[in-house]
């Protein structure tokens, strides 16, 4: 490799962030210090639908310490409502008197103390005038249509209508997913501080460009005279990717106040002042010859949003890729109802459209009396069925295998209710995972010294994911340093532009952007070393050179230390700044992310090459033969996502996605007072989410794969797919402990009795 190669890439190495964040050091958007803060409190409408008349405030503004209350009469016009991330429209707050969703932000109280701001915000009074709201399919009201927006595509290939009719075997069900809420350990929070014309904001963000350049449409103000910074992030998943309207107003506070404003949003208000997974419903026909080729597939489905939105994920882009069909007919639609904006919840596609497609397809290996791991062999391709491309590269059946022997597959009796140990039923099931091989544009500056540390410095995010650290490894591996000479900042618009840390594109958008800029680090040392007149390496090839061990390396063992090769390029230390705009995608990616824009190929690299991660997912149940307590003491999940920069962390990110992945089979729902569309069980207590003592066994394996075309370092992103085959593996392990197909998530003790 003419990069130079410290074999830091594809080591375990532990995140360079980790003391930091153990030690309490690590500033998470609200530690942040700014002099003498007012504190912000949140008031949120208890209506779902409707007007506001207008406000008593009076017994709001005698507590002592208040200092102002934002509404719509005084400051509604000072501030545009925000771009969701996934374009469209979206609710108003403070803008207008409209009601759209219950617990919309209508007012917002500042003071001396939170406990004064909080305590005014109970005596806010709004005068509202109330309509009946509609909660979600089928209520009152609710209005469907044809999805029109978004940049998915519906899928036809053949005629998957007749097809189906004349199906040998057949699967025609329906299958439905509940609202999830995120729930990051953090919550959501916003500090503004002005100076002079110039605004600082502190929030937990995956993209502080897209915050920034949102903001200063929203606000009116110049994107330059905005700095958004993010250097720690305790989770988000989606839930901290776009701008949401809470932002706008705490700037605005800020501005009238003259004095910094600090918002800890409480853990209710997260329910609807932000987004979250919208329920979705599907209806599947699978048809098959007797053994067991699909002959058709038809995936439709239906996605709740609120009033103005558009916003559906149209997880059919995913389900008609994953096998080989000659007919494929896939819609989408949505479902308009007075609820909040809907967003990216991890797998946002890929979580609620997987579920039905990989129950039908173990309903399908039932019918036909086969193996469900043999039906997915069956149906394995090389070739992307909805476009016709082929994959970049595909181990579905390797990952399959592999799990399949780690779990002991082999030993399963396929007859529902055959296995069991004293009171409880053993029940094991598998499903595919895939998810799109994406990425972003992003930018670096690289500072390298003479001593041999380097210096990382761009605007990206560490989620929870490693982010710090797979960028010091990439760093280390291509400048030939050990990780513990590089430093890396990260999450601030002072910084190099990366784009969206989401989709599972950001560990493949900024080390390749890293690795980029390292390589033109080294062909400048390269190029100095192999003209002078005073070094070992002089006359030689450049690109024969490598950076290793501190040291620039050429052929026949003659190296000279990297202080001297750097001291002919720079006077101290080198600072170099470089873009990367991946395959795919267009030149002016790299201004759209300094501009707050989103720029992701999705799922291909080129335009002749489909570019998707995969892998399976097996899990064993046991449902309590009397209680019908529902237990999963081990899953085993194989994935192959291309070059992993750092097996520890990916592990734990499978691992993690796993963990989610039951949570999201067996334990969340929020659940929605049909008549006053309001969350009820708004807090994490009776949001159910899995606790220690629900996660036993969860083993992961790496499959090996190479994949050059996806992008240089053959990084596929492993962020999200680890989710993706829970929910049916779970569902399928069910059916097989209990004969019972339960095909609407989660699954209760309630659909067992
Ligand atoms: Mo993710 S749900 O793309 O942050």
């Amino acid at each position: 490799m003419p990069d130079g190669n410290q074999a830091a890439i594809g080591q375990p190495a532990l995140r360079i962030d980790g003391r930091a964040k153990v030690t309490g050091r690590a500033r998470y958007a609200s530690d942040e210090v700014v002099a003498n803060p007012a504190w912000a409190f949140l008031v949120t409408s208890a209506i779902a639908r409707g007007r506001l008349r207008g406000f008593r405030l009076d017994e709001a503004r005698a507590v002592p310490g208040v200092l102002d209350i934002l509404t719509h009469e005084n400051v509604g016009g000072e501030a545009e409502k925000p771009k969701p991330m996934a374009g469209g429209d979206t609710t108003t707050t403070l803008e207008s008197d409209r009601i759209w969703h219950d617990g919309q932000i209508i007012a917002v109280v500042v003071a001396e103390s939170f406990e004064a701001a909080r305590e005014a915000a109970h005596r806010v009074r709004p005068d509202y005038e109330e309509e009946a709201p509609s909660a979600s399919f089928g209520s009152p009201g609710a209005e469907e249509e044809v999805r029109k927006a978004g940049e998915h595509k519906d899928y036809k290939v053949g005629h998957a209508d007749s097809a189906f009719k004349a199906a040998e075997y057949k699967v025609d069900q329906h299958y439905g997913t509940p609202t999830q809420h995120h729930n990051p350990i953090e919550l959501f929070t916003t500090t503004c501080a002005w100076n002079g014309g110039k605004l600082t904001i502190f929030e937990p963000s995956q993209f502080v460009y897209g915050l920034r350049g949102g903001l200063a449409k929203q606000i009116r103000m110049e994107a330059q005279d905005i700095h958004v910074v993010s250097r720690f992030v305790g989770g988000a998943f989606g839930s901290r990717g776009a701008a949401t309207a809470r932002t706008a107003w705490i700037a605005i506070a800020a501005r009238r106040l003259g004095r910094p404003v600090k918002l800890v949003a409480t853990r209710d208000q997260g329910f609807t002042i932000v987004t979250y997974r919208a329920e979705t419903r599907h209806h599947i026909q699978l048809g098959a010859t007797r053994d067991g080729r699909l002959t058709a597939l038809r995936h439709e489905g239906w996605e709740v949003t609120s009033r103005p939105s558009q916003y559906n994920v149209s997880g059919t882009e995913t389900t008609a890729r994953v096998y080989a069909c000659p007919n494929i007919l896939t819609k989408v639609n949505i479902v308009h109802a007075d609820r909040n904006t809907p967003g990216f919840m991890r797998a946002p596609p890929e979580t609620p459209y997987m579920f039905p497609l990989e129950v039908a397809m173990d309903e399908l290996a039932v019918a036909l009396r086969m193996d469900p791991v043999e039906l997915r062999r069956i149906n394995d391709t090389g070739t992307d069925p909805a476009t016709g491309r082929r994959y970049s590269s595909r181990s579905l059946m390797p990952c399959f295998d592999q799990a399949a022997e780690r779990f002991g597959w082999s030993r399963r009796n396929p007859v529902p209710g055959s296995m069991r140990e004293g009171d409880w039923l053993i029940g094991w099931g598998c499903a595919t995972a895939a998810y799109a091989a994406n990425i972003g544009p992003a930018a670096v500056r690289i500072t390298l010294e003479p001593a041999g540390k380097a210096r990382v410095q761009i605007a990206a995010h560490d989620i929870g994911t490693g982010a710090y650290t797979v960028i010091a490894i990439t760093a280390a591996d291509r400048l030939g340093l050990r990780i513990e000479d590089v430093t890396v900042e990260l999450g601030d618009t002072e910084l190099p532009a990366a784009g969206l840390a989401a989709g599972s594109s950001h560990t493949a958008g900024i080390c390749n952007a890293v690795a980029k800029a390292c390589a033109e680090i080294r062909a400048r040392l390269a190029g100095a070393a192999t003209v002078t007149n005073d070094g070992p390496l002089i006359g030689l090839d450049p690109a024969t050179l490598t950076l290793r061990d501190g040291a620039l390396h050429g052929p026949g063992g003659r190296s000279e230390p990297l202080a001297r090769a750097l001291a002919r390029v720079a006077p101290g230390a080198l600072e170099l700044y470089s873009e990367n705009i991946p395959k795919g995608l267009p030149p002016e990616s790299i201004d759209k992310a300094y501009q707050g824009q989103m720029s992701m190929s999705r799922g291909h690299s080129r335009e002749d090459v489909t570019a998707y991660t995969f892998g399976a997912q097996f899990v064993e149940v046991r449902v309590h033969e009397r209680t019908r307590e529902i237990r999963v003491p081990r899953a085993v999940g194989a994935f192959a996502a291309g070059t992993i920069i750092n097996p520890l962390t990916a592990h734990s990110q499978y691992m993690g996605g796993m963990i989610w992945g039951i949570g999201s089979a067996l334990h969340e729902e929020t659940e929605i007072d049909p008549k006053a569309a309001r969350y009820v069980n708004d807090n994490i207590a009776e949001y159910l989410i899995p606790v220690n003592a629900d996660i036993r066994s969860i083993e992961v394996i790496m499959v090996p794969e190479r994949d050059e075309e996806v992008n240089p370092l053959g990084i596929k992103g492993i962020g999200e797919i680890g989710i993706v085959g829970m929910n049916a593996a779970i569902s399928n392990a069910v059916f097989h402990a209990t004969g019972r197909r339960i095909r609407n998530l989660p699954i209760r003790i309630k659909d067992l009795l």
